[in-house]
């Protein structure tokens, strides 16, 4: 089925340079278009929300990486969800909720051809919010599941340390690791965060950063008495260095993510205690979420369970104010302003 739009004008964010250190607003450039008309087979989606991703700010450099940049002059890589405005494909009809990578633009066009690239698959709101499917059925909630438990490996009673705890992804690995019998120590920055993760996630401690790096040493001291038996790292720096001087033997560290070094303008700075791997036996693995995308739907399945139980909560961040709020909206992963999986309303 299709619907005529014509008329309907689209607002996309360009990058125009590569960013030195923290993204800048001349990083970006502004465009309108219209939105066009899907040919034979194609589709157009409405954005209604888009994710905003620490891992955006590495797409914009240049480089070898998981996924190839994008290209200068590109609308800004992102994922959403959107409503499907015109179709003239039959898996689609006007006005089904769709997740994909619709870029940071109001509409995105999808030719047949591309409908797999970008991932556009239909969601059922039934399971969870626009806002959940962002977070914790979305691509943080799949990175939580699968980091924990494919390389974690968690068992009952064993010790969980996760940082970015109050972020989109840190909030499922610690609820996830409760559930699967863990005691869970989340490192997070300021005293609400740490106040909202431990009183509303029911995580048993959390560390709060931002008090300097002695506290981290005694608060890791205080609530890991037997060690670390899995550390989801999602920040690196000083913090991954702190956690790898208390491991357990045996211990599993996810390499999730580095927030902290992302927007460096000098190397990376890498871990000083590694040698603590080898004394303890442990093991500190990588991980990429897409690589799970054929067992996405097994923890979609398990964790919109722990939701309608009641089992699991998820906290979202939702900043208005469309495709033009973008370049400022982003900053907050970098300051840690933002409280839960960080999300850009488009439209409603
Ligand atoms: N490997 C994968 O496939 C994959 C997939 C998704 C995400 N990730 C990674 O997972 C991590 C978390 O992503 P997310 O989407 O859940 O983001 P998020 O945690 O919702 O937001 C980022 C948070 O990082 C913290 N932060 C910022 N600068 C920091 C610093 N210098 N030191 C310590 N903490 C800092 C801030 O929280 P505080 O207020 O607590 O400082 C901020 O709120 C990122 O590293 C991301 O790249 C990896």
């Amino acid at each position: 089925m299709s619907s005529s739009t014509a008329t309907l004008t689209n607002h996309q964010v360009r990058l125009a340079r590569r960013p030195e250190g923290s993204p800048k607003r001349e990083d970006w450039s502004f465009t309108t278009e219209p939105a066009g008309e899907p040919a034979e087979g194609g589709v157009l989606v409405q954005t209604l929300s888009l994710s905003l991703d620490p891992a955006m700010r590495g797409w914009m450099n240049e480089g070898k990486s998981y996924i190839p940049p994008v290209e200068l002059g590109a609308v800004m890589r992102a994922g959403g969800v959107g409503r499907v405005a015109a179709s003239r494909n039959p898996a689609f009809a006007v006005g089904d909720i769709v997740y994909g990578t619709l870029g940071v633009q109001e509409y995105c066009l999808v030719a047949q051809d591309d409908i797999k690239r970008t991932g556009l698959v239909k969601i059922d709101l039934r399971a969870g919010t626009i806002g959940q499917w962002l977070n914790v059925l979305g691509m943080p909630g799949m990175t939580a599941y699968f980091g924990l438990m494919d390389i974690g490996l968690p068992k009952g009673g064993e010790t969980v340390v996760v940082s970015g705890a109050a972020g989109a992804v840190g909030q499922t690995v610690g609820q996830l690791a409760k559930i699967k019998g863990c005691r869970v120590v989340g490192i997070a920055g300021g005293a609400a965060k740490c106040d909202w993760v431990v009183k509303e996630l029911g995580f048993d401690a959390c560390i709060d950063y931002k008090a300097g790096p002695a506290a981290v040493r005694d608060g890791l001291k205080a609530h890991c008495p037997r060690g670390v038996d899995i550390y989801f790292d999602n920040v690196g720096g000083e913090i991954l260095d702190a956690v790898l001087a208390k491991l357990a033997r045996g211990a599993r560290i996810i390499i999730c993510g580095a927030i902290s070094q992302y927007n460096n303008t000098t190397p990376v700075q890498g871990p000083k205690n590694y040698l603590s791997l080898l004394v303890n036996r442990a093991r500190m693995q990588g991980m990429v979420v897409f690589d799970y995308a054929d067992r996405y739907h097994v923890a979609i399945a398990e964790m919109a369970g722990y939701l309608k139980e009641g089992r699991m909560s998820s906290r979202e961040d939702v900043v208005e104010g469309g495709v033009a709020a973008f370049p400022e909206a982003l900053l907050k992963l970098f300051t840690g302003e933002n409280f839960g999986k960080l999300v850009l309303k488009i439209a409603d």
